[in-house]
């Protein structure tokens, strides 16, 4: 078997453990797929400044997201139905996170329940919340996730209706799935993968299914979903949700400075700025290259995280000198799972340990907390 270098090689072994439908799931974009290209391709037309001579031991990556201690300023984002790309997804990827002391974000979409996760890891966990009309279901959540002593609440306000994935539609992936012969097919050559699935009880959104009024089972979730989104979502909703929930907030979603400012006003305790990994509105710019301009607007009135494209250590890096205090990896730590499971998350995440800890030292530093824009090539990123 080849070595596992780079997160390249897990997308590669993921492609084949994990059934193609939900492997496209995870490797796609809204339409074109032109700004999930962009998060990637656009961290590589910054440079990095090489330093010699200077003293690179003692280095710490050390850092704080909201306050919370991080092993590495990397969190695991929340993603729907990562319990797809592995049996039991959910709780495998907390697991290696909690196990390498980066935050892991539970998605409201999780195949793994709130409780399920919880009951099989020993730290607090990050929760994604999307705003449903049913507002009784939100509020139950919220207790729910307070009940499991969720540690922050990362409220997603880029979904109010859905961006389309070509992919998804021609693999005919719906939510929930429905398996034709082509699915089954598709599952039955890749044994590895089917053996968890028959071996766990984890097969339905376990934060909604039994929990929503109506949705007892997988094909009544079908239309909850698709109607439940809400379109007239506004920022009194997010004033009902932080006092609501009453712990450290993270709104998610945030590619524009007025938003952004807006965002400030609320109270909460950081913003992401982010344009949900290239699934909604294609043709949105990356995250990266809206960051500067993003952390120069409110950086000094509220945390600014980013995602999106992070691929690499050297990524975390340009955007921790751009204004980021956290970043956070989807689509690299579902291949990390597809690939492997458990070992596939901790992998993933120590290939972008050791590059971010290489990479700071090749600039002339030793704590990650020091860094900023006299280390990279436009210091200005790639603003206009
Ligand atoms: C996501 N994302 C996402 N975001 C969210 O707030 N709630 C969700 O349920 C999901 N689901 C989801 C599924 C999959 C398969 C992907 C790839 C992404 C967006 C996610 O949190 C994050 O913004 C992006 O994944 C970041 O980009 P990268 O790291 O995947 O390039």
């Amino acid at each position: 078997m080849s070595p596992i270098l780079e997160i390249n090689d897990l997308k590669n072994r993921a492609r084949r453990r994990v059934p193609k439908m939900f492997f496209d799931y995870a490797d796609s974009g809204s339409w074109t797929e032109g700004t999930y290209k962009a998060n990637e391709n656009d961290f590589s037309k910054i440079k990095l400044r090489q330093r010699i001579a200077v003293d690179m031991t003692n280095r710490s990556l050390k850092s704080t997201m909201v306050g919370q201690d991080v092993a590495m300023p990397v969190a695991l984002a929340p993603t729907g139905l990562t319990g797809m790309q592995h049996a039991d997804g959910e709780i495998l990827a907390a697991q290696a996170a909690e196990e390498f002391g980066v935050p892991f974000t539970l998605s409201t979409m999780s195949i793994c329940s709130l409780e399920a996760v919880a009951e099989k890891t020993k730290k607090p966990f990050w929760f994604q919340l999307y705003m449903m009309k049913d507002r009784d279901f939100i509020a139950n959540l919220i207790e729910r996730a307070k009940a499991v002593g969720c540690s922050a609440l990362v409220l997603t306000l880029d979904l109010q209706i859905l961006g389309q994935r070509h992919k998804d539609l021609r693999n005919g992936l719906s939510a929930p799935p429905k398996f034709t012969p082509k699915h089954i097919y598709q599952m039955a050559t890749r044994p590895l993968w089917c053996l968890g699935m028959l071996r766990t009880k984890n097969h339905s959104f376990g934060n909604i299914v039994g929990h929503a009024k109506g949705v007892s089972d997988l094909s009544s979730l079908s239309s909850w979903t698709a109607e439940q989104f809400d379109p007239q979502l506004n920022w009194n909703d997010v004033e009902w949700i932080r006092n609501l929930w009453g712990g450290p907030l993270i709104l998610k979603g945030i590619l524009d400075i007025e938003d952004a400012r807006m965002a400030a006003r609320t109270g909460a305790d950081a913003i992401i700025v982010s344009n949900h990994g290239g699934r909604q509105l294609d043709g949105a710019p990356s995250s990266i290259e809206v960051l500067p301009s993003i952390a120069d607007a409110v950086g000094d009135q509220i945390e600014i995280h980013m995602d999106g494209g992070i691929r690499s250590g050297q990524d975390v890096l340009k955007a921790k000198c751009l204004g980021a205090q956290g970043t956070y990896i989807g689509r690299p730590f579902l291949y990390g799972l597809g690939a492997d499971g458990k070992a596939g998350v901790t992998k993933a995440l120590e290939i972008i340990r050791h590059e971010l800890d290489v990479t700071m030292a090749l600039c002339g530093k030793r704590d990650i907390n020091s860094l900023d824009a006299s280390i990279i090539y436009p210091p200005q990123g790639l603003q206009n």
